[in-house]
This record gives structure tokens, sequence and C-alpha cells, in this order.
């Protein structure tokens, strides 16, 4: 019950996810269209509102007994969820492997006796299947909390082998990870070169060659952008990166899982990814770290092969290494199950409203991200009303969900305030159903007339 409490709670919504100004325009709304928030209260029938079953199920908790476990969205939320960008449900089966490691394999990876060798063992499984997602070897996979610790420890490793070389390269579409770990470097007197995009989100290969100069210590870009879905060019990017002899880091977050990944084919030094974005849980990640690259651990101890202290986690390790394995399986059939979902979702949208623009290459990007600006309306007037609906999308990236400030992604591809503004990101995952792309396009369409009409 805690968790779906969490989901719906009244403050996230109202004071996190919209700022005072949202809340007020929230009221406006309201009066408008006599909408009544869910207040989350406890109710005759015991449960909280948004916790009844809705849609054919049943109690919503049912996995946690039901041995037959379905691998169906409303099992985990009784919200239409398009936003697998932010984060993923877990997958039963992951959760399934995981369950034993809760409960009576607690062991300690690091003892000597059976109870913490078993769970070594599923720690080195875990590990094998992550390298076999990546297809590399598991001695350079790191397990890591997440990829923002990934990312600043593929920082750490490159610029402590590199002391005299102060300057970097990113572009200015990464994650906020990356994002404030260069403007920290910048305090730190480092020289940070941003590489533009083009309005598409396309980086230029010319602009990454020219920024390179013998003090370059790392070039770090994402594979995929998690607000747009625009997939860099990361092969050619990785054949600069090899020519000029600078070490190369891939926020690879969004692109696991999602595209295939083959690191014997691929010459990068560090590579990030996370547990939360391929139906694993939250506070997992690991780094990929090339057998001949420079490495410093940023928490030193024992375990990890003395690449990264603390105690593992071994119950979110092999919920990380299971899905990982799912990934793997399911690779080759998930890719056009989404592209044509998404397919579906948007050339819908497109007969149903006009006003509504494409954010982003269309040639090269993630087959589940639909990055849309929909003409007078205002996005964060949409989430509150979607949310009403329990329909769940981003205005920009999720972590920009909380300021009123243009997506940064957006601003780098020549998007006005206003357009950034009136943008939201809708991103579908496994447990996407073609129903609930129909359920969300007739969402969306009322509540876009509503705003239009509003405006
Ligand atoms: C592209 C990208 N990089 C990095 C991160 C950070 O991942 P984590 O939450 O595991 O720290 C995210 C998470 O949203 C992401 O989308």
């Amino acid at each position: 019950m805690k968790k779906h409490e969490a989901i719906v709670s009244p403050e996230s919504s109202q004071n996190g996810l919209l700022g005072m100004q949202d809340k007020e325009r929230g009221a406006q709304l309201r009066s408008v269209y006599g909408h009544t928030r869910r207040t989350g209260s406890w109710e005759a029938s015991g449960r909280p509102a948004a916790t009844r079953p809705r849609r054919g199920e049943t109690s919503g908790c049912e996995h946690l007994s039901d041995p037959v476990l379905r691998p169906s969205s409303s099992i985990w939320t009784d919200s239409i969820y398009f936003d697998y960008n932010a984060t993923t449900p877990i997958d039963p089966a992951v959760r399934a492997a995981m369950l034993p490691f809760h409960d009576q394999e607690f062991g300690n990876a690091s003892s000597f006796y059976s109870l913490g060798r078993r769970a070594a063992t599923a720690v080195t499984e875990a590990r094998e299947r992550v390298a076999q997602l990546l297809n590399t070897t598991s001695s350079e996979i790191i397990f890591t909390s997440c990829a923002t610790e990934s990312i600043v420890t593929a920082f750490l490793s490159a610029l402590e082998a590199a002391p005299d070389k102060r300057h970097l390269i990113t572009s200015n579409v990464e994650h906020s990870a990356t994002l404030e770990l260069c403007r920290y470097y910048e305090s730190r007197g480092y020289k940070i070169t941003y590489l533009p995009v083009d309005r598409d989100g396309n980086l230029s290969l010319e602009q990454l060659k020219q920024s390179i100069t013998p003090s370059t210590a790392l070039i770090s870009l994402l594979w995929a952008n998690n607000e747009t879905g625009v997939i860099f060019p990361v092969e050619k990017v990785a054949a600069i990166a090899v020519e000029q002899g600078v070490p190369l880091h891939l926020d690879a977050v969004q692109a696991v899982g999602k595209i295939l990944i083959d690191l014997q084919a691929l010459p990068v030094s560090y590579l990030s990814l996370s547990g939360h974005k391929i139906y694993a849980p939250k506070g997992i990640g690991a780094l990929y770290v090339h057998r001949h690259a420079s490495y410093t651990p940023l928490l030193r101890g024992s375990q990890e092969g003395t690449r990264r202290g603390g105690t593992e986690n071994v119950a979110n390790i092999v919920g990380f290494g299971h899905a990982a394995m799912i990934a793997t399986e399911k690779l080759s059939s998930e890719w056009p199950r989404l592209a044509a979902l998404r397919d579906r979702f948007e050339t819908n949208l497109l007969q149903q409203l006009s006003g509504v623009h494409f954010n982003g290459n269309l040639s090269s990007r993630l087959p589940n991200t639909s990055s849309l600006t929909f003409d007078g309306i205002d996005a964060a007037s949409a989430l509150f009303l979607f949310d009403e609906k329990r329909f769940c999308c981003s205005a920009g990236s999720a972590c920009n969900t909380q300021s009123r400030s243009p997506s940064h992604v957006l601003s780098a591809m020549g998007r006005s305030l206003e357009e950034a503004r009136a943008t939201l990101r809708f991103s579908i995952g496994r447990f996407t159903t073609e129903a609930e792309v129909d359920q969300a396009l007739e969402i969306i369409s009322g509540v876009v007339g509503k705003l239009r009409k509003l405006n």
C-alpha cells in the first residue's frame, strides 16, 4: 500500500510536481472544468481512492501472492504509464528472482560460509548477464548504486590518469548527471567544451573533431537522449576518440535494452548504465570499464575486486542481472513492437490534433520516445489534467518537471521558451498495450482540446 500511496501522494502532485504558479493555475482549471482532485485519504472501502482497482484488475497487489505473474501494466499501477524514460516498473520475473535475496539468501557476498558464497555466486552470475547484454566480458563490469555514480567514477578515472590535462568535451543536451559534474569540474578550473546540436538534436562530428586538443582528458556523450530519444552516432564518435587518443565515456542509460550494444565492436573506455531503466529496481547501476582503460575507485574498499567499496546490494544486483538477461532475450522483438506502438500513437495523434510538432531526428531515435510540441498549450497544465485522468508522461525531463525553467535540451535545439513550455515527452515500454495507446490518445486529445479552448 505504501508504494501506491507514494505514487499518488497529494504532496508530490501539488507541491512537488507543480510549483505555486501551477497550483493557482490548477485551481483555475478546476473551477473551469469542475474536476475534483483525489485526496489520497482513506475512505470507507479501507483503501485510498487511487489504489482501488480499475480496468479489469482485482486488488492491484495480487502479484505479491499470485504464483502466475502477469506481465501487464495494470499489475503495477492503476495509471496509464507513458513515462518509461523516467523509470520503468520492475518486471515481475525480475522481482521474483530478487525475492530470495531479500529473505533467506541474505548473506554478505564477502562472507566465507556457504550463505555468503551463494550470494557471491549470484553476483557473479548477474555480472555475466550484464556483460552479455553489452557483448563484453564480465571482468569489465563494476556494479554501482546508479548511473550517476557510474558517470562520476568514469570522470574521476579519466581525470586522475591525466592530471595535466584540464579539458573535457561533452554536449549541451546531456543528462543533468553529466552537466552538473561538468559544472563542478569547471569550478575546479577545468575548461569544458559543450558541443551544440542542431534543430533536430544532431551532434556535429566536425565540431567534435575540432574541439579536441592535446589537453583533452575525456569526451563524455549520451548514446541516446532521454528527452527526445535522439541517438548520437556513437560509432563515428568512438572512431574520432580512438584516432585522437582521447578516452570516451558514453552515457548509455537510455540506450541499454532498447538498442543493440556491442562493445566488442565499439571502442569505448567507459559506459554507464542504470537498472531502473531496464525493469530492475532503482538504486543499482553499472560502469563498464575497458580492460585497458585507467580506473580510480570513487568508493574504496575490498568489494567489486577493490574497484568499488561498500557491501554489495545483492538483491538489486541479482535483479539487474535478471533484467539484463530478459533485455538480451527480448531485444530483437521489443524494438519493432515498441516502434509499431509509437507509430500508432503518433499517426493517430496527428490525425486527431492539428498544431503538433515533432522534436528530434526522426530517422535516428529510440523506438519508444515521442517528444511533441502542442501549439497553444502549457505542458504543466496538461500534466495536471493528465494526472486527474491517471495518465503519466513528462514535460521535458522528469528532473525538469519540478522547475519552470525550460528544458535545456529543447533550448539547445533552438526551441523558444514558449515552444519548450508546450512540449510533452511520451515514452512507452514493455508493458504498454495497444489499448493503452488508444486510451492515451483519447485523454491527450481531450486535454489538449480543452487547454486550447481556455487559451
Ligand atoms: C540519460 C540518463 N543518464 C543518466 C541518468 C541517471 O541515472 P540514475 O538515476 O541511475 O542515476 C538518467 C536517469 O534519468 C538518464 O536518463
